[in-house]
């Protein structure tokens, strides 16, 4: 069976092809290398001591998919190219807009021209808003507060009706909690360009030297110590769920949403606890103000992936900071 990875290169994308060819996938990758670097990909040949199919092409070029698509016979697709940072896409919606909708159409469009209609998608806990918290699947999703989190909105809407028009169509629709962590061997992990958003690698650039200090983003939230509640996943775990993932839409029609959580809600004192534990370096760190658009607390139920994928997440947060500090300290400027 031939998978082919849209964004194969990034953090989970790159988690993901090590699971897919560790269990016997052929694996074709679709990257841009906007936001990863192809040095990504031989690692991921270096941990399995197997080889992938690598084509470096926009997914907004359907001339160049529809290459892919003609000389590999691709089985079912998992699509996680995409631009991700939140406050990037409120300066820059027209962006997001076009390169993950706009992309994502010309990738179904080629899937359907090729008739290939088993597809995974990356989606998140964002499409949630601002519901009762644990997040369950039957909620109703798309009170979103900025252009990102609306793109996946608008994908996970846009493959529904892709599905009424078609019922051939086998989708499974994955909303990520929080990826943080690495693979263990330290040579793939969260690598992100410039100045990060996200907490693990900011926290782990303090830790190394190569940021000052970590600004906690408030205080003051009703949660347990003041700080904001998370469920941080560890990206293997991540991982794993996408096989299972692709071997439910291999096997069947339909349509469906799950969680991708641990279940447990740590605060941002918690992480950066748990860090200073696995780095045993004291961590510079000061409360600051409230980021905009941050909510308080949430967390998955993953009962639905647990009961109908088959997978629940194995690792706890001492883990995920510990392979997240061993890739930092490997890789300490990043991969080249
Ligand atoms: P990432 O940026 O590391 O990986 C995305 C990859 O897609 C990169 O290699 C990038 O170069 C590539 N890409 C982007 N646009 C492309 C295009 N037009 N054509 C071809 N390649 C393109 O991000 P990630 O953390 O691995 O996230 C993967 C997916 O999961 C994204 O869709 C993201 O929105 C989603 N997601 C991520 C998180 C998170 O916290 N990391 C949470 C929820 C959902
Ligand atoms: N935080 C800090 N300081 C920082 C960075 C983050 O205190 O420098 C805090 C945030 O306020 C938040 C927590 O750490 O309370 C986690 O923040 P992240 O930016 O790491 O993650 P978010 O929960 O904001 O967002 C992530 C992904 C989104 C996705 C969302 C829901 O980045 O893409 O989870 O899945 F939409």
């Amino acid at each position: 069976m031939t998978i082919l990875v849209t964004g194969g290169a990034g953090y989970i994308g790159s988690h993901t092809c090590v699971e897919l060819l560790n269990a016997g996938y052929d694996v074709v990758v679709v990257d841009n290398y906007y936001n990863s670097v192809p040095e990504v990909l031989n690692r991921v040949e270096t941990i399995t001591g197997k080889s992938l199919k690598k084509y470096e092409c926009d997914i907004r070029n359907r001339e160049g998919l529809e290459k892919i698509f003609a000389e590999n016979k691709i089985d079912a697709v998992i699509h996680f190219a995409g631009l991700k940072a939140v406050g990037e896409s409120s300066r820059l919606p027209l962006l997001y807009y076009e390169n993950n909708i706009s992309g994502s159409v010309v990738l179904f469009e080629v899937m359907e021209k090729f008739s290939c209609k088993k597809i995974v998608f990356s989606s998140s806990a964002t499409v949630y808003g601002n519901n009762p918290i644990p997040y369950q699947e039957t909620m109703t999703t798309g009170d979103v507060s900025n252009p990102y989190g609306r793109t996946k909105h608008f994908i996970e809407q846009i493959l529904g009706d892709v599905y009424t028009a078609d019922n051939e169509w086998s989708i499974s629709l994955l909303r990520y909690f929080n990826p943080i962590g690495a693979h263990e061997s330290g040579l793939i992990g969260e690598d992100p360009n410039g100045i990060p958003n996200n907490l693990m690698p900011y926290i782990a650039r303090v830790a190394i030297g190569r940021l000052p200090q970590l600004t906690v983003f408030g205080g003051d939230y009703d949660t347990k110590d003041g700080t904001c509640i998370r469920d941080y996943i560890h990206v293997v775990d991540l991982a794993k769920a996408h096989l299972c993932a692709v071997d439910k839409v291999l096997n069947g029609t339909g349509i469906e949403a799950y969680n991708i959580g641990n279940g447990v809600g740590y605060s941002v004192l918690d992480i950066i606890h748990a860090f200073e534990k696995a780095s045993g370096k004291k961590l510079n760190y000061v409360i600051g103000g409230r980021r905009a658009g941050d909510l308080p607390a949430f967390y998955a139920d993953a009962t639905k992936a647990n009961t109908e994928l088959g997978w629940k997440a194995e690792y706890g947060i001492d883990k995920m900071c510990e392979d997240t500090w061993n890739f930092q300290t490997k890789n300490p400027e990043g991969i080249k």
